[in-house]
């Protein structure tokens, strides 16, 4: 007769474990909500466009009371829209996507200093297509300038926000191509000095937990399908550049939007820096998407970063428990 084989559990290394996993969800953290891609349309002027083409569609209204909802349940700590908050970047539309952020931040306990938003390609579209010289973007002119280096402590964790503006420059931009390729994007020498200069003061600080926020995406979007003609369009002309240095600058968290697919991984350029994870959300409201979504983020700097997704169906927003993906982070 022969002995079944012997299954070693180590009960000590499970116990460990456990402790590990039952301390770590005792730390505190810092909870983001991360929102991207709102597509406002609010005048009857523009809406009459969306017809045209997918590309150009506005908000879906009924989404936005199911935000303020589940958001408000959530009470985070910091709220963030990384661009694309308008379709056409018209100021009546502008203007409406901010004043919701702005509610959106009152309802969820999130105070107006903690609110963070950047421009995305649309949001600069008219000022594309009708640049008059010397007029500042209505973009800037309804949501200001760049926050470039933002710190604060939350949670007891020192925390920083580097922010960029990622759309084109039409100038020098003279290319035939531009209808098609005006949606990539490029972070310019002068924004990379403004993040530089920024860095300086908390550079050597290794306490601080680093956010950088960007609208398009440094890496192609996997399981995508391409374009029709089989160009890819969308991901930035100097994504690689960006993400090496952003890990060279102790980056740890990516967050960005512009494909309206959600998506997150870890990334090593510098194997002895430490990883960046970078996180896509997805479109929180725009009209006729195949899925609407938000991320909700908790950070636990130096031990995980936890993404969970809240996808909207006519019931409202609600967690897609297959979706949650937590990466443990190095401890040094
Ligand atoms: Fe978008
Ligand atoms: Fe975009």
């Amino acid at each position: 007769m022969t002995t079944p084989p012997h299954i070693t559990v180590n009960v000590a290394d499970s116990l460990a474990a456990y402790r590990e996993s039952d301390a770590t969800a005792a730390l505190p953290s810092i909870k983001i909500v991360h929102l991207s891609d709102m597509h406002f349309v609010s005048s009857r002027f523009w809406k009459r466009l969306e017809t045209l083409y997918e590309g150009v569609r506005g908000h879906n209204p009924n989404t936005l009371p199911a935000l303020e909802c589940e958001i408000a349940s959530l009470k985070p700590d910091i709220l963030i829209a990384t661009g694309d908050q308008t379709t056409f970047g018209d100021k009546p539309s502008l203007k409406a996507a901010k004043e919701f952020l702005l509610q959106l931040g009152g309802k969820s306990g999130v105070p107006e200093e903690r609110i963070y938003w950047i421009p995305g390609n649309h949001d600069v579209l008219l000022n594309y297509y009708s640049p008059i010289p010397g007029l500042r973007r209505n973009y800037d002119q309804v949501y200001g300038d760049l926050r470039i280096a933002d710190s604060c402590v939350i949670a007891g964790s020192k925390l920083a926000i580097f922010s960029f503006d990622s759309t084109l420059d039409r100038k020098g931009q003279r290319s035939l191509l531009w209808p098609i390729v005006g949606s990539r994007g490029r972070v310019s020498p002068r924004s990379f000095n403004s993040f530089n200069d920024g860095l300086k003061p908390i550079e050597a600080d290794r306490d601080y937990f680093k956010i950088a926020l960007i609208h398009h995406h440094p890496l192609p979007i996997p399981f995508k399908s391409g374009s029709a003609i089989g160009l890819e369009l969308t991901t930035m002309f100097n994504g690689g550049t960006f993400i090496a240095h952003m890990q060279e600058s102790g980056m740890n968290l990516i967050l960005h939007g512009h494909e309206h697919q959600p998506y997150s991984c870890r990334y090593c350029y510098e194997p002895e820096g430490n990883d960046i994870i970078v996180v896509a959300a997805g479109t929180a409201c725009q009209n006729g998407s195949k899925q609407n979504s938000f991320n909700y983020l908790e950070v636990v700097p130096k031990v995980s970063v936890t993404i969970r997704q809240y996808a909207y169906s006519e019931a409202g927003f609600r967690i897609d428990r297959g979706a949650t993906k937590t990466f443990r982070l190095a401890t040094t």
